[in-house]
C-alpha cells in the first residue's frame, strides 16, 4: 500500500451541541461483525442527548488512524482528512476522572498510597480494521492515549494541580492471551476484575444501565459477574 497512516487526536470538552459522531463512519466501507463493539451506530445515533452529556462530563481524547494518500497534512485541514481519507483505526481514554468515580470496589485493583497526587484515566473502543494489523497501530494507539494521559496531567500541573502521576486503566477480554501479551509489553500490569456494569460506569454510560442488575440469575450474570480483565500502567509525569 502507497499510503501513510497519520494518527489524529482530538479532545471534547463538555460541548453536547453535536454529537461527537455526527456522521456515519463505516470502518473497512462495511458494517463490523456482529458482537465485536458493545453498541452499534444505530444504537448510539438514537441516544439522547442527556447520555452525551453523562459521558462528556468527563474529556475525553479521541485517536483516529487514517490511511492518507492525498496531499500530506500541512496542506490540508484534520476535517479534510478525516472526510476524505480511509479510516484504519481508533482508541479513547476518558479523563481525567475523579478517583471517586475510577476506584471499583471489590475489583481488586491496586490502591495508590496517595490518591491526591495521582490522575486517573480510562481507555477504551481500540480498534484496527484487519486488513491494517500486526503493522504497529495498536501499539501506537494504546501509547497516544498514554501520552494523552501523561500530557494532560502536565497541563493540571501548570496550573497548579500537585500531581505527580498517571494512572491509566484498560479492560480486556481475559481469554484473549494476545491482548494480555501486547498490554504487558506496553507496560501494563493486572489490575483486578470488574463487571460489565463497572465498565459501563467507568464510561460515562451509566444512564444507559438497567435499573436491575441483580434480581434474577440472569441479570446477575450479565451484569455483575467479574470477569473483564483490567489492567493498568501508572506513569511519571
Ligand atoms: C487488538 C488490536 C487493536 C491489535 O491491533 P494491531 O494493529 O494488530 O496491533 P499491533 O500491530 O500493534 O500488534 C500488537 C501485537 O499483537 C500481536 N497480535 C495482533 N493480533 C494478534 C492475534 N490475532 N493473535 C496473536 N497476536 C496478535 C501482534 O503480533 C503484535 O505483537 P508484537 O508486539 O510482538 O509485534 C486488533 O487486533 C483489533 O482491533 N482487534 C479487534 C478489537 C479488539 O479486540 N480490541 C481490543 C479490545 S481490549
Amino acid at each position: 500500500m502507497s499510503s501513510s497512516a497519520v494518527l489524529l487526536s482530538s479532545t471534547t470538552k463538555q460541548d453536547v451541541s453535536r454529537r461527537p459522531w455526527g456522521s456515519s463512519v463505516s470502518l473497512e466501507g462495511g458494517p463490523p461483525p456482529p458482537g465485536l463493539f458493545a453498541a452499534s451506530y444505530t444504537d448510539e445515533a438514537i441516544l439522547p442527548l442527556a447520555v452525551w452529556a453523562q459521558r462528556l462530563a468527563a474529556p475525553v481524547t479521541v485517536h483516529i488512524c487514517v490511511a492518507t494518500s492525498g496531499p500530506p497534512l500541512p496542506d490540508r485541514t484534520i476535517e479534510d482528512v478525516l472526510i476524505s481519507d480511509e479510516w484504519i483505526g481508533m482508541s479513547t481514554v476518558r479523563g481525567p476522572l475523579p478517583w471517586s468515580k475510577y476506584y471499583l470496589p471489590g475489583s481488586g485493583q491496586p490502591v495508590p498510597e496517595d490518591p491526591e497526587r495521582e490522575t486517573f484515566w480510562q481507555c477504551s473502543n481500540l480498534y484496527t480494521v484487519p486488513a491494517h494489523r500486526g503493522q504497529g497501530l495498536g501499539k501506537k494507539l494504546v501509547n497516544a492515549n498514554v501520552e494523552a494521559a501523561r500530557e494532560q496531567t502536565r497541563e493540571l500541573q501548570a496550573s497548579g494541580v500537585n500531581n505527580i502521576r498517571a494512572r491509566i486503566r484498560l479492560v480486556h477480554n481475559p481469554s484473549k492471551q494476545y491482548h494480555r501479551d501486547l498490554y504487558s509489553r506496553l507496560g501494563f500490569t493486572g489490575a483486578g476484575l470488574c463487571t460489565l456494569r463497572e465498565g459501563y460506569m467507568v464510561m460515562g454510560d451509566e444512564g444507559l444501565l438497567p435499573k436491575d442488575t441483580n434480581s434474577t440469575e440472569e441479570l446477575r450474570t450479565k451484569w455483575e459477574r467479574r470477569w473483564a480483565a483490567c489492567m493498568e500502567r501508572v506513569v511519571d509525569v
